[in-house]
C-alpha cells in the first residue's frame, strides 16, 4: 500500500454508520478527498460502547474500506466525539498584564485560556475543547485577536466542553485495539460546522443542527464565535422506529419507506399516493398513503426540533441567528426537514452538505459526512504548528490559507 505524501484521517464513530474520510492537503485549495471509507456501527449507542469487540470490528471494516479505496495505509486519525455524556459551559479567564509593558503578547493569551480552563470540574469530566470566544482587554470587549493591545487586564470568554471520561477511554481504548493512534478528539458537531458553514453564516450567526442516527447534534453561532453546544438523545433511528411500530413493519423495511417516501411535513404530501408496507413476518403487506406515514413522522421530528429550541433558549444569544438554521447529517437527508425547521423556529433553514474542499467528481459526499469531513478541516487547523516546521512551503500555505480562515471564524 502506498505510503507517500501526507495524509489525514478524519473517523466518525456515528450511532449508525463508522465513516471514514482520508484525504491530503493540497495548494490550490484546501484539502482532496482521496477516498471514504464506511461500515454500519454496531456496538455503540447513542455516543457511548456498548459492545467492545462489535465497536472494534465495526471501526476495523471502515478503515479497511477507506484503506482500500484511497490505497493509503491509515495509521492514525481525528476522531469525533459526541454522545449525550457530553456537557459545555461558558467560563471566563482573567489574568494581569504587566512584565511586558503592557502589551499583551500570544503567551498572554495562553494564561488567559489556561485561566479559563481552571474552572471547577468533576472528577469523572474530562475537557474536550476550551473554545475563545471574545477577549476583553481592561474594559473594551469585543476583541477577536488582543496581541498588540495594550492593557493592564486580559479577560477572555471562553465555551468549555467536556465529555465523560470513561466514555471517552472506552472509545479510546476501542480504536486502539485497531491499531490507530489518536491525533485528536474533536466534538463532532464542530466539526460538522467546519464542512458545512459559510463565512458569511459564521459572520452573521446560525445554528448548525446536524441530525444524525440516535443522537442530535448543535452548535450556536454568535458574533463569530461558539456560544453554545449541545447534544440531544434522538435522531433519525428514533424516526424509523416510530414508522416500524406505527405501521406494524419490520424495522429496515421502515427504514426504507422513510427514506423513499417519508417526510417531515405531512401538509408536503399527497394523500392519494399509497405505498406498500410489507407485513411482520407471516403478515401480509398492505397499501398505505403516504399522508400516514407523514402523520407518524411530523410529531417525532416536531418533538426532536422542540428540543433543539430548548436549547437555543439556553444558549442565551440575545438575538436571532440571523443566517438561520443550517441541517446537516443524514437526517436532515428527510424530505421536509428545512421547512419543518423553518416553522417551529421562524427562522430561515437550509439542508447542507460539507464543502470547503478541492472538489472531486469521484466522491462527494453527502450529509452523512459532515462530521468526517469536517474533521480534515479540523486537522489542517491544528497541526499548523507541527507542519510548518516539517513541511515544505507549499503545505505551509495552504494550512496558512485554511488557519486564516479557521482562526478567523473558530
Ligand atoms: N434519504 C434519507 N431520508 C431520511 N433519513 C435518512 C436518509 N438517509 C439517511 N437518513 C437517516 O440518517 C440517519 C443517519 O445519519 P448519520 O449517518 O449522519 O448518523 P450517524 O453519524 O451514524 O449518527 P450520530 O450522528 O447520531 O452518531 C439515519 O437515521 C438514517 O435513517
Ligand atoms: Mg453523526
Amino acid at each position: 500500500m502506498a505510503r507517500n505524501g501526507k495524509i489525514i484521517t478524519g473517523l466518525d464513530i456515528g450511532t449508525t454508520k463508522i465513516g471514514v474520510v482520508v484525504a491530503e492537503p493540497t495548494e490550490s485549495c484546501t484539502f482532496r478527498i482521496l477516498g471514504i471509507g464506511n461500515a454500519p456501527a454496531e456496538g455503540f449507542k447513542k455516543g457511548a460502547v456498548v459492545d467492545f469487540e462489535k465497536t472494534v470490528d465495526s471501526i476495523r471494516q471502515a478503515i479497511d474500506d477507506a484503506e482500500m479505496v484511497s490505497g493509503r495505509k491509515i495509521e492514525s486519525a481525528f476522531v469525533g466525539i459526541s454522545g449525550d455524556h457530553i456537557k459545555s459551559i461558558n467560563s471566563r479567564g482573567v489574568v494581569a498584564i504587566g512584565k511586558t509593558g503592557g502589551e499583551i503578547m500570544p503567551g498572554d493569551i495562553d494564561r488567559a485560556l489556561q485561566a479559563a480552563k481552571s474552572i471547577s470540574i468533576p472528577a469523572d469530566r474530562e475537557i474536550i475543547h476550551i473554545l475563545p470566544q471574545t477577549f476583553i482587554v481592561d474594559e473594551q470587549g469585543g476583541i477577536k485577536d488582543p496581541v498588540g493591545f495594550t492593557g493592564s487586564r486580559l479577560e477572555v470568554d471562553v465555551h468549555v466542553v467536556t465529555g465523560s471520561v470513561t466514555a471517552i477511554q472506552n472509545i479510546l481504548k476501542c480504536i486502539d485495539k485497531c491499531g490507530i493512534n489518536i491525533d485528536e478528539l474533536v466534538l463532532e458537531s464542530l466539526a460538522s460546522s467546519y464542512a458545512v458553514l459559510q463565512k458569511d453564516e459564521i459572520d452573521l450567526g446560525c445554528v448548525v443542527i446536524d441530525i444524525g442516527g440516535g443522537t442530535t447534534d448543535i452548535v450556536v453561532f454568535q458574533d463569530g464565535a461558539i456560544k453554545h453546544t449541545a447534544v440531544i438523545s434522538m435522531g433519525g433511528k428514533n424516526v424509523t422506529s416510530d414508522l416500524a411500530i406505527g405501521l406494524r413493519t419490520p424495522l429496515d423495511k421502515a427504514e426504507q419507506l422513510k427514506c423513499a417516501h417519508g417526510s417531515a411535513l405531512s401538509m408536503r404530501v399527497d394523500a392519494a399516493e399509497m405505498v406498500l408496507v410489507p407485513g411482520v413476518t407471516g403478515r401480509e403487506s398492505k397499501q398505505v398513503s403516504r399522508s400516514v406515514l407523514a402523520s407518524i413522522i411530523e410529531p417525532r421530528m416536531e418533538e426532536l426540533f422542540s428540543l433543539v429550541a430548548r436549547e437555543l433558549k439556553k444558549s442565551q444569544i440575545t438575538e436571532a441567528p440571523a443566517a438561520g438554521v443550517v441541517l446537516t447529517g443524514g437526517g436532515s437527508l428527510l424530505d421536509g426537514t428545512a421547512d419543518l425547521a423553518e416553522q417551529i423556529f421562524d427562522l430561515p433553514a437550509k439542508p447542507a452538505a460539507p464543502h470547503n474542499y478541492e472538489n472531486s467528481s469521484e466522491f462527494n459526499p453527502g450529509p452523512a459526512f459532515a462530521t468526517g469531513v469536517g474533521l480534515i478541516h479540523y486537522s489542517l487547523y491544528r497541526q499548523e504548528a507541527g507542519v510548518s516546521k516539517t513541511k515544505g512551503k507549499g503545505m505551509l500555505r495552504t494550512v496558512e490559507k485554511i488557519k486564516k480562515w479557521l482562526n478567523e471564524y473558530f
